[in-house]
């Protein structure tokens, strides 16, 4: 505010416009806007840098870090055995129509992608008639069981059926 501005002029005068706030302030002449944009890139700069740093710090997970229960894994192949063995096969090893799901072209399928791709394939379009039909969290449990199948070593957190911790697990053909 540029002082010494008589405030109430354009009021008492009937002038329709109130006074424009300073596009260019007092701090500098850095208009808000570009301020703003330096605030958002200094963010996106420091989040890079904390996920970067989680990465280093070993936390930027894969599949091969124990990312599933065993427990897990066996609810996960009972509810592949209602829901997708008919046409994956009872070893995940397709069918007439079905793609493996075990197995190097399959793992190379999905390879450099995250969990949760995955995880969003068989939830949006698994079972294709009735994805709906199981459950987000049967769902984790068959992606469990699907890794345990491709050799991936169980931990002792179970895999959540959820898009946040999900993404953060990538996925690769091989340790
Ligand atoms: C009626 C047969 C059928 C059933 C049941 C079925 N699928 Fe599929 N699935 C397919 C077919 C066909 C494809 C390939 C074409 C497509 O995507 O529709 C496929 C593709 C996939 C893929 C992608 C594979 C890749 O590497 O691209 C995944 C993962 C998958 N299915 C998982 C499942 C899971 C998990 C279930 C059980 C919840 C299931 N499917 C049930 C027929 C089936």
């Amino acid at each position: 505010m540029k002082p010494g501005r008589p405030l109430v002029t354009p009021r008492r005068t009937g002038a329709l416009r109130p006074p424009a706030p300073p596009l260019v302030s007092a701090q500098g002449g850095v208009p808000p806007r570009a301020a703003a944009n330096r605030t958002a890139v200094a963010l996106l700069v420091a989040v890079v840098a904390v996920v970067a740093g989680a990465g280093a710090a070993g936390q930027g997970r894969t599949v091969w870090d124990g990312v599933y229960t065993a427990d897990q894994a066996r609810r996960g192949a009972e509810a592949y055995e209602q829901a997708c063995a008919e046409c994956h096969g009872a070893d995940l090893g397709g069918g007439d129509m079905a793609p493996s799901l075990a197995g190097v072209e399959f793992v190379y399928n999905w390879h450099g992608f995250s969990a949760r791709d995955l995880f969003e394939r068989l939830r949006v379009s698994m079972p294709p008639a009735q994805p709906n039909r199981v459950s987000r969290r049967e769902k984790a449990d068959i992606l469990a069981f699907i890794f345990e199948v491709n050799g991936m070593p169980a931990g002792d957190a179970e895999l959540a059926g959820r898009s946040g911790p999900l993404g953060a697990i990538r996925f690769l053909a091989e340790p």
